[in-house]
């Protein structure tokens, strides 16, 4: 890979042609198919991944069996960072949940480029405190509020992320299934089938294809409601 291709990551946008050519010469390519698990909860962790195209959840099982979303991450985000950092085995399954390339770096090398450019180590601190402001905005909400609640602000969290303003009120986001939304919210596929089409029958959502539109005025009444 050309070191100038290494500047499309925020993760590397400060760095100069000779730093760049140094991170170029460490990181492979790797690629997954839809439903490869790049990661299992608990294995050893030996590389760091830069997301180059399609997207990742990243998950747990609870002892029932059940799979938890924590996240789902798409081009530009990275994931393994963490047991690389503590020496801890991996602290979550990360899937594909589409076709997948990502940019590998080994841990050394990861931890050297960290100890030479702190603006990547700033920017991967400012991401872990950014997922953990989220977690905790995620324990607050299935401490503190019913489903319909937990709904409300993930679809805020959904428009924030990825929203793209349509014309007339709306906001499209890419549709998420509706298991994988269950899976994130703690709660069935039939509540959140039921809790979306009431929403659809308010002219609050629009469903079409691969696009969920949500109306401006829905987004300001979750708003208010969380
Ligand atoms: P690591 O523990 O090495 O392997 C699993 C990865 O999933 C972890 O590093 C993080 O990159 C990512 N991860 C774990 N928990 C979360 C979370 N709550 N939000 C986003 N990403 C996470």
């Amino acid at each position: 890979m050309q070191p100038s291709f290494f500047r499309n990551f925020v993760l590397f946008a400060e760095l100069d042609d000779r730093e760049l050519g140094s991170i170029a010469a460490v990181a492979k390519t790797r690629r997954y198919a839809k439903d490869d698990v790049i990661f299992h909860a608990d294995e050893t962790g030996d590389v760091f991944c830069l997301i180059r195209m399609g997207r990742v959840k990243v998950t747990m099982t609870s002892p029932e069996g059940k799979e938890i979303i924590l996240s789902v991450l798409g081009p530009g985000d990275f994931f393994g960072e963490m047991s690389l950092l503590d020496n801890e085995p991996r602290s979550a399954t990360v899937i594909a949940t589409e076709a997948l390339e990502v940019v590998t770096i080994w841990r050394s090398d990861f931890l050297q480029i960290l100890s030479e450019n702190f603006s990547i180590t700033r920017k991967v601190l400012a991401e872990i405190s950014r997922r953990l402001r989220t977690a905790s905005g995620r324990i607050e909400s299935l401490a503190t509020m019913d489903v319909y609640g937990r709904l409300a602000r993930y679809f805020l969290d959904l428009a924030a992320q990825q929203g793209k303003i349509v014309d007339n009120g709306y906001i499209a986001v890419t549709r998420p299934t509706h298991q994988s939304i269950a899976n994130t919210i703690g709660t069935s596929r039939e509540t959140v089938s039921r809790l979306i089409h009431d929403l659809m029958r308010q002219n609050l959502l629009l469903s079409e294809g691969k696009t969920i539109y949500l109306r401006q005025s829905a987004l300001d009444q979750f708003r208010a409601e969380v």
